[in-house]
């Protein structure tokens, strides 16, 4: 008899936001050089993707105006490295940092892309084509992030439908990737599943990540509902940093060294040094002065054991 396990995938891709989902949050200037080193310690840690920022427009996101000299500080000899980019000026000046892939960003719900970037979806879509030839031409791959797959903050409910179609259109232009983002934590696990099955057969099983922000606590859980349903890759961002700043009540995705931790006490192999991945994540909250919302960095590993008191 199959046994309720036998479905899990044996290894999981993990993919670090953090310093463009976590940072691009945070309204105190975080200097170029903790970022750098907070980069590089997730690195030291095993993470072996990664998002490092954006090139978008510093009005728009302050915190994000370093990105070439995030680039080109960070060790990317070990860590394939990714930026998002909105249009074909962010394109331009990620490929002149000299960044490894783009990650273009759109909306499944009309009024988050107009919040999020001034544009409707089909205007998003259509800027997105000259920037695939330039990619094409400075040999870059480029992957997508939608946002909003699983609800929007300001509509609703989001038809699988527009997301399958908007995720098919993406990959006929030439993305390698579609990575499907709960951006406030809308979703459920019964969702979660129905949308990976549809995902897997409409656009194939391969090119699919998903994203989850654990804003009303159900992050982990969708998680599960998405590693049964044979997702293998996931985003997620360290000590649980994140949200979106033009979408109302986003909060922080799921910590990577709880999705680790979890993986790993189900057996999951991801080949993130978890020890070292708790020390860079409580250093990175001590040089940014916060307390992160993740858990195992407070409460340590469910492996860790304690000296039983005698009295
Ligand atoms: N980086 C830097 N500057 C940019 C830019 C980019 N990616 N895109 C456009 N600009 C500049 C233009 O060159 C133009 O400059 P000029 O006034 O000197 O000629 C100016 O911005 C206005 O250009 P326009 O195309 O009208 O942009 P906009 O003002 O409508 O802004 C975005 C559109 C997409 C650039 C902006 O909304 C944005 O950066 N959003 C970021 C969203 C984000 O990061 N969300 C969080 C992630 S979920
Ligand atoms: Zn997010």
């Amino acid at each position: 008899m199959a046994g309720w396990g036998d479905t899990l995938p044996q290894s999981v891709e993990i993919v670090e936001v953090g310093p463009r989902d976590g940072f691009q949050i945070l309204p105190d200037w975080i200097e170029t050089s903790d970022k750098v080193r907070i980069i590089n310690s997730l690195i030291g840690a095993g993470i072996r993707r990664m998002e490092v920022t954006s090139f978008v427009h510093p009005r728009a996101v302050p915190q994000m105006r370093d990105a070439m000299e995030v680039v080109q500080g960070i060790d990317r000899d070990r860590c394939a490295c990714f930026a998002m980019v909105p249009n074909l000026k962010g394109a331009e000046r990620a490929i002149e940092a000299g960044i490894g892939m783009l990650n273009l960003i759109v909306s499944a719900s009309e009024s988050h892309n107009q919040s999020n970037v001034r544009m409707s979806i089909e205007e998003s879509l259509a800027g997105f084509g000259p920037v695939l030839a330039v990619a094409r031409e400075a040999g870059v791959p480029v992957r997508a992030s939608m946002s909003t797959v699983f609800g929007c903050p300001f509509e609703g409910h989001v038809p699988v439908a527009r997301v399958l179609e908007i995720g098919r259109r993406l990959l006929d232009m030439g993305c390698v990737e579609l990575n499907l983002c709960d951006t406030t934590g809308m979703a459920n696990p019964r969702q979660v599943a129905h949308l990976a099955c549809k995902a897997r057969k409409a656009l194939g099983a391969q090119c699919i990540v998903m994203h989850f922000h654990n804003t009303r606590g159900i992050g982990a859980a969708n998680l599960l509902a998405a590693l049964q349903a044979g997702i293998n890759r996931f985003e997620a961002s360290f000590g649980g940093l994140g949200g979106c700043p033009f979408a109302p009540g986003a909060a922080g995705n799921v910590a990577t060294e709880d999705m680790v931790h979890m993986l790993s006490e189900m057996e999951i192999y991801t080949g993130v040094d978890l020890p070292a991945l708790l020390d860079a994540v409580r250093q990175a909250e001590k040089t940014l002065n916060m307390v992160f919302p993740g858990q195992v960095i407070k409460a340590g590993r469910s492996c860790d054991l304690h000296v039983r008191p005698t009295t």
